[in-house]
């Protein structure tokens, strides 16, 4: 299939060529995360918080670098303008926690599962266009499932709230990621490799250390 076969007509993504999409939730995800992995963050969480920071300050960079890379897409240059600015609010939001505890922003560490994640998108520019807004979704949509986590673990108080509405921001980012997908590409196209991707996505998952970080 040619680059120019892949490519569908752009459209609303509401429309009811889209109603055979099903949009994908954290329940969607296809490896769940364990309790070792929030007794770890529990156990070191200004640990945990420094790498969040560090999260929040690559997720606003990849939003710029899409920016950047498709400068010719208004829906897109606007979208991820506003993610930009909401992924940097989240930045300095768990910059001002930690310096609240007592503590400092850290080094920025590899991230393996970004990595490995990133690692399988495809060369050619519309399957490389696809496979970027659809990893980046799947990256959302695990931080939805483990700041849920995280939320639902702390005792009541404002960093309970605070980690409530970082993981409802992260889904809204699926969601953004997503019918950006169907905006560009055909539901069957995004469909078959959301499949692909989730599989691919929960392996990884599976396969990196417990830590006491985002991944
Ligand atoms: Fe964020
Ligand atoms: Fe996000």
């Amino acid at each position: 299939m040619t680059d120019e076969q892949l490519l569908a007509k752009p459209r609303a993504a509401n429309t009811s060529a889209a109603q055979d999409s099903h949009y994908v939730h954290t329940a969607d995800l296809r490896y769940q995360t364990g309790s070792a992995w929030i007794e770890a963050v529990l156990g070191d969480f200004n640990g945990f918080m420094q790498d969040h920071a560090a999260a929040e300050k690559k997720a606003a960079g990849m939003a710029m670098s899409m920016i950047s890379h498709y400068p010719d897409k208004p829906e897109l240059v606007e979208a991820m303008s506003e993610l930009a600015v909401e992924e940097m609010s989240h930045f300095r939001d768990v910059a001002k926690w930690l310096h609240r505890r007592g503590t400092t922003l850290a080094a920025d560490r590899k991230d393996p599962y970004i990595l490995r994640v990133r690692d399988v998108i495809r060369l050619g520019r519309d399957v490389y266009f696809l496979d970027r807004l659809l990893t980046a979704g799947i990256i959302e949509a695990r931080g939805a499932e483990r700041f849920g986590l995280v939320a639902d673990a702390l005792p009541a108080g404002s960093l309970k709230n605070f980690y409530r509405g970082i993981a409802r921001s992260e889904q809204r980012h699926l969601d953004l990621f997503e019918s950006l997908a169907r905006r560009y590409f055909s539901n069957t196209l995004v469909n078959a490799r959301i499949d692909e991707l989730l599989d691919i996505e929960a392996g990884i998952a599976a396969d990196i250390p417990t830590r006491a970080a985002l991944h």
